[in-house]
C-alpha cells in the first residue's frame, strides 16, 4: 500500500511539525474529548501518533485502534505512543480508510483530526467511515482553515504566500479551506446531530509558548516548507514567496500577532446501512 502523495509529505521535519502542533493544541483540540473505559475508538490518519498520545492520555482505560496508510508513519506512532504511554491498549493497522479491514459496527467512536484535507472526496471517507462506526456511535473530526490566518503587521506578500500553500493542496487534490466545510459535509454524509465548534488560536507576546508552538513551528514551518514546490509550479518568484515568509515571521516579533481558528466538529451515525430517509 503506496502512502498518498500528500501535500505536507513524509519527511522527519514534517513529523516534528505535526508533533509540534499536536503539543501546542493538545487542550485546544482536545478539550470535550474522553472516551468512556472500555469503549472501542478509531483514529484514522493516525500519522505519526501525534494526536494519539494525547487521545490515550485523556481516556486511559479506552481501547484504541490507529489507522493509516503509511507504514512508515504508522511505525513511527507506534514507537511514539509506547514511549510515552507504555501501558496505553492501541492496536495498530496499515489500512487505506476507504477500504477498512474491519466488520460494520466495530467501534463505538471514530476520531479524524487533519485528514479530510488532504481527501479529494472527504464525503465519501466520511461515509465509508459510518460503516465501522455502530449505530449511535460517535464521529470526532478536527480540521483547520487557512482563510481563517489573519495577522499583524498585516501583508499581502504573507497572504500570497499562503495561498501558494492553499493552491498546492487544492492541485494534491486536498482543500486547505476545509474546516468552513464540515457542517454540511457531515450532514449530506448522514450524520446527525452534528455540531462544529470553532477554535481560535491567537498568539501574542504575552503568550510565548504559542507564539513559539503555533505561530512559528506549526503555521510559519509548514507554509516555508512548500516553497520549492511553489516555485516549480510557477506560483511565484524566489523573492516574493521570501518577502511572504519574512512578514509571517514579524507576526511572531514582538509586535506582531497572529490568528487562526480550527474546527472541530462531532457527530452521531445513525444507522448502517444508511435508510433510504436519512441518506442525501
Ligand atoms: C496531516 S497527517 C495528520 C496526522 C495526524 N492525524 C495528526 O493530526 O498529527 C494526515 C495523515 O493521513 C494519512 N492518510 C491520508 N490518506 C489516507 C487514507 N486514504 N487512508 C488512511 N490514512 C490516510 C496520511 O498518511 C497522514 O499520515
Amino acid at each position: 500500500m503506496k502512502p498518498v502523495d500528500y501535500v505536507h509529505g513524509y519527511s522527519a521535519h514534517e513529523s516534528r511539525r505535526l508533533g509540534d502542533q499536536a503539543d501546542t493544541l493538545a487542550e485546544l483540540l482536545h478539550a470535550g474529548t474522553a472516551y468512556p473505559p472500555g469503549s472501542k475508538v478509531l483514529e484514522v490518519g493516525c500519522g505519526v501518533g501525534a494526536q494519539t498520545v494525547h487521545l490515550v492520555a485523556a481516556s486511559p482505560q479506552a481501547r484504541f485502534t490507529a489507522v493509516d496508510i503509511s507504514a512508515d508513519s504508522l511505525a513511527a506512532a507506534r514507537a511514539r505512543v509506547t514511549a510515552d504511554r507504555p501501558r496505553a491498549s492501541v492496536t495498530w493497522h496499515q489500512a487505506d480508510l476507504f477500504d477498512l479491514p474491519f466488520p460494520e459496527a466495530t467501534f463505538d467512536h471514530v476520531f479524524v483530526c487533519f485528514v479530510l484535507e488532504h481527501l479529494a472526496d472527504p464525503q465519501r471517507a466520511l461515509t465509508a467511515l459510518r460503516r465501522v462506526l455502530r449505530p449511535g456511535g460517535t464521529l470526532t473530526v478536527i480540521e483547520g482553515d487557512h482563510g481563517s490566518a489573519f495577522f499583524h503587521p498585516d501583508s499581502a506578500d504573507a497572504h500570497a504566500a499562503i495561498g501558494c500553500q492553499v493552491r498546492l493542496q487544492r492541485a494534491a487534490g486536498g482543500n486547505a479551506l476545509l474546516g468552513r466545510q464540515l457542517h454540511p459535509l457531515l450532514t449530506t454524509a448522514g450524520y446527525q446531530g452534528v455540531t462544529v465548534r470553532p477554535h481560535p488560536v491567537y498568539a501574542d507576546r504575552s503568550r510565548p509558548p504559542l507564539v513559539e508552538g503555533f505561530t512559528r513551528n506549526t503555521f510559519i514551518t509548514m507554509i516555508e516548507s512548500v516553497r520549492e514546490d511553489a516555485l516549480a509550479a510557477g506560483l511565484t518568484t524566489p523573492e516574493a514567496f521570501d518577502r511572504g515568509v519574512t512578514d509571517l515571521y514579524r507576526t511572531a516579533g514582538e509586535d506582531g500577532t497572529f490568528h487562526y481558528t480550527f474546527f472541530k466538529a462531532v457527530a452521531v451515525n445513525p444507522d448502517w446501512p444508511p435508510s433510504p430517509r436519512a441518506s442525501r
